[in-house]
């Protein structure tokens, strides 16, 4: 019986993702994440759903928006030490926030338009000076297109950083990259990517986000540029994520990595059924993590029971094997008594009867 739930804000996609699931797992529990609490003390910690604890599963797939990224993180920080969850618990806090995300990217070698960060507004500015135009200001938690905004001119910008620090809105300052509007969405599953379109915004807009506008396009990625979106994706800590980039002259250039990608867009576009690639792979690590852990519970059993053995005094009725005028001891009498070569024994023996002991034990 291989149980599984997804935790999720019920979007349409979540509602695909469950279906998939449901072909392949024996049984799937859907759970709202507002429904949701966790708790937790010096020694104890629960995750609540409805205010009552969540059964057993072996696999969950929690997600949603960056606005859960807090309780995300925590609740997986405590279940995902009992079952498999394609989104590690410290994914959220660095895929919901696009600067940590670019310095996890940074940090694996993925490449990615220069990104900057200041502490204060007249810091940007004076930074404003040196930039080339256009550049982008962005919103750390922006979604949809929503928090990125493109100055052409050094006027603009200053313009906008005044806005933005009148409504105290943190944001990150990025090298403006031309691709005429267009971005790649890759859909990575495990070390794949299993799917990848390319969105076209609408008409003069930068943005090429679909709820932004824009539209979808059939593209086919290079092996390279697969590698380097799988490994975008485990930058963050996930198995399952839409990773945005940029084909720009200097070849890809990464965003984001979204932990809730839609699902839509892209099978809308590329024909492929990405949920059931979903549903098919968590059924898969999940079977595969519990094989795992009862082929080390069944060699821990063994352990136990030699150990219990070897201080236990055992009778054991075999033939002989003779090599010549030789004996040769049965494998499970050397494994119990521990005899090897470097010991000397001492035999005490008369007719019929044999007694072996190391010497140095009395
Ligand atoms: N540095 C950039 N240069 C050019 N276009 C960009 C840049 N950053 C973002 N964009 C455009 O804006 C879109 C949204 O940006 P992204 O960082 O993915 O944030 P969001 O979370 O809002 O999708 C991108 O898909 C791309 O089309
Ligand atoms: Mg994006």
């Amino acid at each position: 019986m291989v149980r599984a739930a997804l935790i999720s804000l019920g979007s349409t996609s979540s509602k695909w993702t469950q279906e998939a699931m449901k072909k392949y797992f024996d049984e799937v529990d859907v759970l709202s994440l507002k429904d949701m609490e966790v708790s937790f003390s010096g020694d104890t910690s629960e995750v609540l759903h409805m205010s009552e604890k969540i059964s057993r599963y072996d696999c969950i797939f929690a997600k949603g928006s960056f606005r859960y990224a807090q309780l995300l993180g925590s609740m997986s920080a405590i279940l995902e030490r009992g079952c498999y969850m394609p989104l590690r618990s410290t994914s959220f806090s660095i895929g919901h926030d696009k600067l940590l995300t670019q310095l996890a990217l940074h940090q694996a070698d993925v490449p990615m338009p220069t990104t900057t960060i200041v502490s204060t507004v007249q810091a940007a500015k004076k930074l404003l000076e040196k930039l080339h135009f256009p550049i982008i200001l962005k919103f750390p938690h922006g979604t949809g297109g929503k928090g990125v905004i493109y100055a052409d001119s050094i006027l603009v910008a200053k313009g906008i950083l005044d806005a933005l620090s009148a409504l105290r809105q943190p944001f990150i300052i990025q090298e403006f990259i031309d691709t005429g509007g267009r971005d790649v969405r890759a859909f990575v599953i495990g070390d794949r990517v299993i799917a990848a379109y390319q969105r076209v915004a609408s008409g003069k807009d930068i943005r090429a986000n679909i709820h932004s506008g824009g539209s979808g396009e059939q593209i086919e990625l290079d092996s390279s540029t697969k590698k380097l979106c799988v490994r975008a994706a485990q930058a963050v800590g996930a198995d399952i994520a839409g990773v945005d980039l940029l084909m720009s002259h200097r070849g890809p250039l990464f965003l984001e990595v979204n932990l809730s990608p839609g699902l839509q867009g892209i099978t809308a576009t590329t024909g492929i059924d990405v949920a059931d690639e979903i549903g098919r792979y968590l059924y898969q690590q999940t079977v595969e993590r519990k094989a795992k852990i009862d082929k080390k519970n069944a060699q821990e059993i063994m352990k136990e029971l030699e150990s219990e053995q070897e201080s236990v005094e055992q009778e054991i009725i075999t033939g002989l094997e003779f090599r010549g005028n030789k004996v040769l001891l049965p494998e499970i009498i050397t494994r119990l008594t521990k005899f090897n070569e470097s010991a000397d024994y001492k035999f005490t023996t008369s007719k019929e009867y044999l007694e072996i002991k190391r010497f140095d034990i009395q």
